[in-house]
């Protein structure tokens, strides 16, 4: 009698430092049911990958844990890796084309997060919702109307990269009154005119324009340090700026001079160069939020995207077609 075929492997990579998803993965095992056996393994890097993720049909990979071409030369039978999440910086995937290993992202699951996150950084910035708490919470009750301290209607909220997001994020800062206006190289013309945002032909004017500049574009070659010390002296001093996108898009050691000087009004940030914030010096920058790269978090999103990456795991053992394949 010959031996059965042994189940397929979906293994699920969760950062070792700070776990976001659970052991158990019940959601995961919900969607591929008995179409593979589900492993859940804590990496710090794929340095850490073992025997049973090298020999996997396809890896679940959550945002922190960067998969390199030293890591993807390991895996011998791999036919997916899945990025659990929009971005897919964190993953080498020309090495993974090379192989002949698709990667593919998630990109249906928290878009409205990521674009109430941006609007919430904005909107805090804008009303001082943190100095105003702080001076709450000393006990005193004065109102500073410092000049940080702005009405929305009339302010030109400029966004970098109409995307999914960068759109979710316009039709908000949109239905509160800002002038919105975007820079984005890549998309057809009328994308203005299809919701009704004015388009700039360049980051240059956008950076001049703006008083709340919210960057929505993807971390590549091309975007990396696409916000450095010249472009950050392009913006209004009373400008306040937004990334809910990737740090490395925006140089951090600038930024953090410029909010020092007084250059700029203030920053709101889900994601930081080099994450996490470095030192106390760091963290102490003044007119500084930083909100740990949780801009996509909520209960009902991180359950979407579990599913929805759950689902092209599956597709990948099964052998069928795969869909939001990034390289
Ligand atoms: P998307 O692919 O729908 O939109 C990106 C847009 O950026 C596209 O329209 C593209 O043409 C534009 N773009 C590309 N290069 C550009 C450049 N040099 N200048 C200006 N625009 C440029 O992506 P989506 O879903 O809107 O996500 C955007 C980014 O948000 C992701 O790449 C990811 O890094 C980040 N993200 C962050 C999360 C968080 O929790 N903080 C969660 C989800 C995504």
């Amino acid at each position: 009698m010959s031996k059965p075929h042994p189940k397929p492997v979906i293994a699920i990579i969760d950062w070792a430092q700070a776990p976001l998803s659970e052991p158990q993965s019940l959601i995961e095992r919900e969607v591929i049911g008995d179409a593979a056996e589900v492993q859940y393994h804590l990496c710090h890097s794929d340095a850490d990958f073992n025997a049973e993720v090298c020999a996997a049909q396809a890896l679940i990979v959550w945002h922190n844990t960067p998969v390199t071409a030293t890591g993807i030369a390991r895996l011998s039978d791999c036919r997916a890796i899945i990025r659990n999440g929009v971005g897919f910086d964190s993953v080498d995937v020309q090495a993974a084309r090379a192989r002949g290993i698709a990667v593919c992202n998630v990109p249906d699951y928290g878009t409205e997060e990521v674009a109430d996150h941006a609007i919430a950084l904005a909107l805090a910035q804008c009303r001082q919702l943190f100095p105003l708490d702080a001076e709450a919470k000393q006990l005193r009750w004065t109102i500073r109307v410092g000049p940080n301290l702005r009405r929305l209607r009339g302010l030109t909220f400029g966004i970098v990269g109409l995307g999914r997001i960068g759109t979710a994020t316009a039709l908000r800062a949109k239905a509160l009154g800002f002038r919105v206006c975007f820079y984005d190289p890549y998309l057809a013309n009328g994308a203005d005119k299809a919701i009704g945002v004015e388009r700039v032909g360049t980051l240059e004017e956008l950076l001049r324009a703006s008083d709340v500049l919210s960057v929505h574009c993807p971390l590549n070659a091309e975007t990396r340090h696409l916000i450095a010390a010249r472009e950050l002296a392009l913006l209004k001093p009373s400008a306040f700026i937004v990334n809910t996108a990737r740090g490395g898009i925006i140089a951090k050691e600038p930024l953090l001079a410029a909010l020092r000087a007084g250059a700029l009004a203030g920053a709101g940030l889900d994601v930081v160069e080099n994450e996490p914030l470095q030192t106390a010096a760091e963290a102490a920058t003044p007119n500084l939020i930083v909100t740990c790269h949780a801009a996509f978090c909520s209960v009902e999103s991180k359950i979407e995207m579990r599913r929805n990456s759950a689902r092209i795991a599956r597709t990948a053992v099964l052998g069928e077609r795969l869909y939001n394949v990034v390289n």
